[in-house]
């Protein structure tokens, strides 16, 4: 079969939905490309690079005339007429917003796989635009703060002074917001992050930022994306972005919950409160905006300084990266559609990948798909009663106080009993105590594996310690029990962790082998 790649039309588009790398690994499934002159130009794609891939360059007749035609924004009517009946297009459609569009395509004769429906399923992840995409913009959201940002994001001492870090405020912590957590961190700066859902604090704090809690009723639905507030999570968050918008220099806004206007989290109040110079990229500006005041598309400015970024074509504004990772995820789903790599599609509607893409089928709407549960969901229980919004207690000081205390007193008393040379032995015990939790506990998540292997090493000099106490647990033909069962724990101890280390590696390598 033939694959069109046509030149975008929408105005300001410099995306492309194949690029020279991807154009390879179409004609190794089996397919023929034809993209249309100049389609490339602005993701610094030119023809010749597709030529060299295997592609060959035509006018907008013949690739809009091809068998399947693969595009980045939903197609305008006149684009729609230039199709041939029978043909299968590939492209997002917004299909929740577009019924009438839907309709037309469905005239047209057409089968429509739509690349912005992918079920949210872990075997979907590859060919997932959306988040893809949303990867791209929330990097593209903390590029653009840091573009109108009068000051470092990075803390530096300089010879003239200190400079404090940027501080950053992160509200959703799906794809976009996981994506402008990273950039923040590496530009240096402090950030702090929240979502709806409090069971992504993990993640938030493995990309080296603060998880800032609302906590309330657990929020999760089956389709892998928040649920819509309650009110007294609703007033507990208010009372929280209050705080934070005030003591932060940059808030990059990211909230969704699919099919809904976009959740108000930032009132003109809290706009007001913020210094003179912070700014705000309200990435859900194109669907209703998170923020009071964003304007979909511009940079505005308030009264009291705050900029507040609303730009709805934040990973078209990294055309080369995002049409590569577009096309990647065109040719992901190709491979899934084309089992004998024959260039001969095989639209399995049994698939729940490919029927949830599918929102027209040889003339007929076939939106919406039935309902996609995520395998990780909890099966539904019985209803919970709502909980009280908790706003997360600090510890009371005199508590931790007198707690040090008793125990300082307690190691006292027992210097005072103990045999000589304890003093020392427990001392160097300590150090190693508070140097080890310091060390460990900046270990980065990721690292973990590996700092298994390190504490597996610890416990063998540990066993061979044991078997040296063993050895001096017998002294002149008598036994010393204290020493013989403290070295027997020893052993017995470090082999423990040596051996599950040993398991619990296994089985992790396990999971990432094929078959
Ligand atoms: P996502 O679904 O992965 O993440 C959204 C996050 O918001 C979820 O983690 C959800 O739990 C959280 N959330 C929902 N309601 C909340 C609330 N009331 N308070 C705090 N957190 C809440 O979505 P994704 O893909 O990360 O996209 C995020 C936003 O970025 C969307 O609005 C999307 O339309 C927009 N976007 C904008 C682009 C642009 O150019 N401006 C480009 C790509 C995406």
């Amino acid at each position: 079969m033939l694959i069109g790649v046509p030149k975008e039309s929408a105005v300001g588009e410099r995306r492309v939905s194949a690029s020279p790398g991807s154009v390879a690994q179409l004609i190794k499934l089996g397919f023929s490309v034809v993209v249309e002159a100049g389609a490339g130009d602005a993701a610094s794609f030119p023809d010749e690079q597709y030529v060299e891939a295997g592609a060959e360059i035509g006018s907008a007749k013949q690739v809009w005339g091809a068998d399947i035609v693969t595009k980045i924004d939903p197609p305008s009517d006149v684009e729609v007429s230039l199709l041939r009946r029978g043909a299968v297009l590939i492209s997002q459609v917004a299909a929740p917003r577009s019924p009438d569009r839907l309709e037309s395509l469905a005239a047209a004769g057409l089968t429509v796989l739509a690349m912005d429906s992918v079920p949210r399923i872990s075997r979907a992840q590859a060919l997932d635009v959306i988040s893809s995409m949303a990867n791209i913009a929330g990097y593209r959201a903390v590029v653009e703060a840091a573009n109108v940002f009068g000051s470092f994001f990075t803390g530096q001492v300089t010879a003239a002074g200190k400079v404090p870090p940027a501080k950053v405020f992160v509200s959703g912590a799906g794809v976009a917001g996981l994506a402008a957590i990273g950039a923040a961190r590496a530009l240096g700066a402090v950030v702090r992050a929240t979502d709806i859902r409090a069971d992504v604090a993990e993640q938030v704090e493995s990309m080296g930022a603060e998880f800032v809690a609302v906590e309330a009723e657990a929020q999760k639905s089956t389709d892998g994306y928040a649920k819509e507030a309650s009110e007294d999570y609703a007033a507990a968050a208010a009372r929280m972005y209050a705080e934070q918008v005030k003591d932060c220099d940059i808030v990059v806004t990211t909230a969704l919950i699919p099919g809904r206007p976009a959740p108000r989290l930032l009132t003109e109040e809290m706009v007001a409160s913020m210094k003179p110079g912070s700014v705000i990229v309200d990435m859900a500006a194109g669907s209703g905006g998170n923020v009071a005041g964003s304007v979909a598309g511009e940079l505005t400015v308030t009264s009291n300084g705050v900029k507040i970024i609303g730009y709805t074509d934040l990973a078209g504004r990294m055309p080369t990266q995002a049409s590569r990772l577009y096309a990647q995820n065109i040719v992901n789903f190709l491979k899934l559609v084309t089992p004998e790599k024959d260039g001969v599609l095989v639209l399995d509607q049994d698939d729940v990948v490919v029927r949830g893409m599918t929102v027209v089928l040889e003339g007929e709407v076939t939106w919406p798909p039935p309902p996609v549960a995520v395998s990780a969901a909890p099966a539904a229980s019985a209803p919970v009663p709502a909980a009280e919004p908790v706003v997360k207690k600090k510890r009371d000081p005199r508590l931790t106080w007198t707690v040090l205390g008793v125990c300082g007193l307690a190691l006292l008393g027992l210097f005072w009993v103990s045999p000589e040379g304890l003093l020392g032995h427990f001392m160097v015990f300590m150090l190693a105590v508070v140097v080890g939790y310091y060390v460990i506990g900046n270990v980065n998540h990721s690292l973990h594996t590996p700092l298994m292997s390190v504490t597996n090493a610890i416990s063998g000099i540990i066993v061979v310690g044991s078997l040296v106490g063993l050895s001096q647990s017998q002294h002149d033909g008598s036994t010393n029990m204290a020493i013989l069962i403290l070295s027997l724990a020893g052993i017995l101890l470090a082999s423990i962790n040596v051996f599950g280390g040993f398991t619990v590696t296994q089985r992790m390598l396990k999971m990432f082998q094929k078959g």
